[in-house]
């Protein structure tokens, strides 16, 4: 199995490929990307069809793939005239093949709308096409594969710094709070390697406190003692990839459904309340939870933060506990500073299947069963619920900014002025 999302090269010859992520964590396959968008019968599997179909997920890594992809499409253009031909490019007139260009990247922006990484990256190509200094189809080439190759490296820089800038939140926190002994944090979706270049953001920082806050390497009087991911419906990119991935590091956890964080919480927080339950006992750590750490999708002027569906609820079970501080975790590319404030978020809705029908792995002598035709993992996909009911599907919620304590980006962790306020 891979952590490996997104694999590009530039040369000897250019390509890109995707970690199917709709099969992991049951195999580890990897798709070619040969186009920004579908187009007739000329392009084979496009990065617009990689991002909707949630073959690759994750803010960061829709914007990686997103800006590979266009990459891929010119480099395709420029070096073979009947693709370019079948796809209505004009590679003999510039600023006919400008235009082109854009149009097909406007057509990539829509694939998933409430992540911002992927607008912010491909305006930030759309600008690089505007630069009336560059007046060759090579210069630009060369001009967005650097940029592209720039961005996916600052992404993995990004997340370390979000991964250290985390963790210093914590530790101060914790001092001011002169708190003892151990914690545990609780966090939603996947924020992990496979959703951005590598290391993650929330998932980043969580992998800080097992690295440096753990029991065997605090040098202060608290230590990071477990992980509650929520499994994440209706995708499940919490049981999936985030179990896979904490697995994967070693890192202690406890998967748990989105409709127990409250039970969960008030039994570790406020043990008195439930003596008599017997809980406690059933649970590999006992530690009160401390920090609430989710990734985001897009993060609006005032700090409203739109996430996974699921991520507001937990920060109004967090209002309730003065002790739990919420955090999101996430690069600028995902902080949209022309949106004041997260009303004006547009919520994706995603098709109903995604909520009646699972995709998963048999399970044959408690291991996943081989499909004896193609030797890949066999995976079954079956239907939970009646046929023909009325479904809803919204793939995300928005955080008011009020219910969140610190947001932290590569740069530094944020904090509310005492009005209330974040400055971002
Ligand atoms: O629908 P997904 O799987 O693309 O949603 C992903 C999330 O909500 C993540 O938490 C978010 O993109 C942050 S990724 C570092």
């Amino acid at each position: 199995m891979s952590l490996q999302a997104i694999k590009f090269q530039s040369s000897p010859k250019v390509s890109l490929s995707i970690l199917n992520q709709l099969q992991v964590p049951y195999q580890s396959k990897y798709l070619n990307i040969d186009s920004i968008a579908p187009f007739k019968d000329v392009t084979t599997f496009s990065g617009y069809e990689a991002i909707k179909g949630m073959y690759t997920r994750g803010a960061p890594a829709i914007m990686l793939v997103g800006c590979f992809a266009i990459v891929v499409e010119m480099d395709k253009v420029l070096n073979d005239e009947s693709f370019s031909h079948a796809l209505n490019y004009d590679i003999s007139n510039y600023e006919n093949f400008k235009t082109r260009l854009l149009e097909r990247i406007d057509e990539l922006i829509q694939s998933r709308p409430t992540a911002v990484n992927l607008a912010n990256g491909c305006n930030q190509i759309k600008s690089i096409i505007a630069d009336s200094s560059i007046t060759t189809t090579s210069d630009l080439y060369s001009r967005i594969l650097s940029f592209s190759e720039n961005l996916y490296k600052e992404d993995f820089q990004s997340n370390i710094d979000i991964g250290n800038n985390g963790l210093q939140y914590i530790i101060e926190t914790l001092k001011a709070e002169n708190f003892k002994g151990p914690f545990s944090v609780m966090t939603i979706c996947n924020t992990g390697s496979l959703a951005t270049s590598g290391h993650g953001t929330a998932l980043g920082i969580i992998r800080h406190l097992n690295q440096y806050l753990s029991k065997e390497t605090t040098e202060y009087p608290f230590y990071f003692e477990h992980t509650y991911p929520c499994e994440t419906r209706p995708y499940n990119q919490g049981s999936r990839l985030t179990a896979y991935e904490l697995q994967y590091e070693k890192i202690p956890f406890t998967l748990i459904t989105d409709n127990m964080p409250s039970f969960l919480i008030d039994n570790l927080n406020r043990p008195e309340n439930h003596q008599n339950q017997h809980i406690l006992s059933t649970l590999s750590s006992n530690a009160p939870l401390r920090f609430i750490i989710v990734g985001s999708d897009r993060i609006v002027k005032n700090g409203d933060l739109a996430n996974k569906i699921g991520t507001f609820q937990l920060s109004l079970i967090s209002k309730l506990y003065d002790e739990i501080k919420f955090i999101g975790a996430a690069p600028i590319t995902t902080i949209d500073y022309n949106t004041e404030s997260g009303i004006d978020i547009k919520i994706e809705e995603r098709p109903k299947d995604e909520l009646t029908m699972v995709l998963g792995a048999k399970i044959e002598n408690n291991k996943f069963a081989i499909d004896s035709k193609t030797g890949d993992v066999a995976l079954e996909r079956v239907r939970m619920a009646p046929l023909d009911i009325d479904v809803w599907n919204p793939s995300f919620d928005v955080t008011p900014h009020e219910n969140i304590d610190c947001i932290v980006t590569e740069k530094s962790y944020i904090t509310k002025d005492s009005n209330g306020e974040f400055h971002l």
